[in-house]
């Protein structure tokens, strides 16, 4: 898989559609994998939704409920907004190859059937033309869909979701531009009674530690028009991996982000055999104001609490002590949560270890007020000179203390620092699972509430 695309909430059911080629384990002919779940953690793998046809594969896109019938495809229908991407006129450098087309389904999302007049929104002479993310807007009670053009989003409007029209673009100046834009997103969070706007903008390459990632802009929309309240080029995630990550659409306040954890530098000759690419953790996404200006927290989904069980509790640790856990705890679980505090004026270094001497580490380096995660020797690397790095994110939150909370599966880390403002994904591969984790500060600085879980598999 790459890209999560349509996921939407419907009848007590998420739905999380992906970008799949069904024939190979690297990017080919996209199709829509599906899966459903009913908690966000335990998926049942579905029948593939979409097919490529004559108009061509399918690319990313939203999903949505039209709750009022206003495609008349039935009443809740649920409607998939996606890029037809055809082959042929990509080959041509001059060629148009993306539109965007409709797919709907009226029995719970088990079958699709493709909209007779597709495409719905024709290129108008731009090659990079993908991604369309359709959200109802209330106030100006139209669909609005956020969509990919190059290097700015463009936004259009639809009553009906079959008819659209350009309202405004948004990019020019602003924002990181070292690659392609993709994959956009464009939610509001209520601040007593006003709302504010997040407008997400994946990019390919250029994020800050190289390659894929996904910045965010926050401001004000109209309806028409996305305003932003400054200049400022924000990351919903540091580490490497966490690409074209969008929200479910009918959550009601909910914010419910999901990413790809992968990197386009690598992702195709990562060492997995029978599949490649997985999801990162579904993250809630609220908003902080940090110092006058707004800023995205992402957490893991409150879900996750029913899989996971407390393993031991460390209420205060010398940071001159290099703590193995595995001496206080034994061999840690494959996967785990780990929680911590630190006084913010100190360095501190957590480090995952196995006994091949492979390693991969996360701290803080307190003068320099920044994160990192350094993988340069978490395992296999050979496969791309891209892979092994040390990858840094300044510190948002500007608390006395850093709480770090560590999400470890068996190739993969996730950490959310002060609450989710800084957060950084990164995938390794060890030649065997890493069963220790070393706590290093300085002397005399404590690591407090220091909180060992596990996390149950949900998966064999
Ligand atoms: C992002 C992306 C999208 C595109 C899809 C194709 O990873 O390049 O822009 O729709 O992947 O698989």
């Amino acid at each position: 898989m790459n890209d999560p695309n349509g996921m939407v909430y419907h009848n007590g059911t998420y739905h999380l559609f992906f970008q799949h080629n069904p024939d190979s384990t690297v990017w080919g002919p996209m199709h829509w994998g599906h899966a459903t779940s009913q908690d966000l953690l335990h998926w049942e793998e579905q029948p593939i939704a979409l097919f490529p046809d004559s108009l061509g594969t399918i690319f990313s896109g939203s999903a949505v409920v039209d709750k009022d019938n206003t495609a008349g495809f039935g009443n809740n229908a649920l409607v998939a907004i996606f890029t037809h991407h055809n082959h042929t006129l990509a080959q041509n450098q001059a060629g148009l190859p993306q539109y965007q087309s409709l797919a709907y389904s009226t029995d719970e999302g088990k079958t699709w059937a493709k909209y007779e007049g597709n495409p719905v929104l024709p290129n108008p002479g731009i090659r990079d033309f993908r991604d369309p993310k359709v959200m109802w807007h209330e106030e100006s009670e139209k669909w609005v869909m956020t969509l990919a053009t190059k290097q700015s989003i463009t936004f259009y409007g639809s009553p009906n979701l079959k008819e659209w029209t350009k309202l405004s673009e948004f990019g020019e100046g602003i924002g990181a531009h070292g690659g392609v834009w993709e994959c956009p997103d464009l939610i509001s969070f209520d601040d007593q009674g006003k709302k504010i706007w997040v407008l997400i903008v994946n990019l390919n390459p250029g994020a800050p530690n190289g390659g894929s990632g996904g910045q965010y802009f926050v401001g004000d929309f109209d309806g028409t028009t996305f305003r932003p309240f400054d200049t400022d080029t924000r990351w919903l995630d540091f580490g490497r991996d966490n690409y074209a990550g969008v929200t479910w659409s009918n959550t009601g306040n909910r914010r419910i982000f999901i990413g790809w954890m992968n990197n386009w530098e690598y992702a195709n000759v990562v060492p997995t055999e029978t599949w490649r690419g997985a999801t990162t953790l579904p993250r809630e996404l609220g908003i902080e104001k940090i110092n006058g200006k707004w800023y995205l927290a992402s957490q893991p989904v409150p879900e996750l609490s029913a899989i996971t069980s407390s393993l031991q509790k460390l209420p205060s640790v010398d940071g001159g002590e290099s703590l193995s856990l595995k001496a206080t705890a034994g061999n840690l679980p494959e996967t785990y949560r780990l929680d911590l505090t630190y006084p913010a004026d100190h360095t501190f270094e957590v480090t995952l270890k196995n006994d091949a001497n492979e390693q991969i580490t996360f701290g803080y380096a307190a003068t320099e007020r920044r994160f990192f995660i350094d993988r340069t020797l978490a395992g296999n690397h050979a496969f791309s000179e891209k892979f092994a790095s040390k990858d840094s994110a300044p510190r948002i939150g500007d608390q006395p203390e850093i709480r770090v909370s560590l999400w470890v599966d068996v190739a993969s880390i996730e950490v959310f620092a002060d609450d989710g403002l800084t957060a950084m994904t990164e995938i390794f591969f060890p030649s065997r699972v890493y069963d220790d984790i070393v706590l290093q500060g300085q002397s005399g600085a404590m690591f407090t509430d220091v909180h060992l879980s596990r996390i149950s598999p949900t998966t064999n």
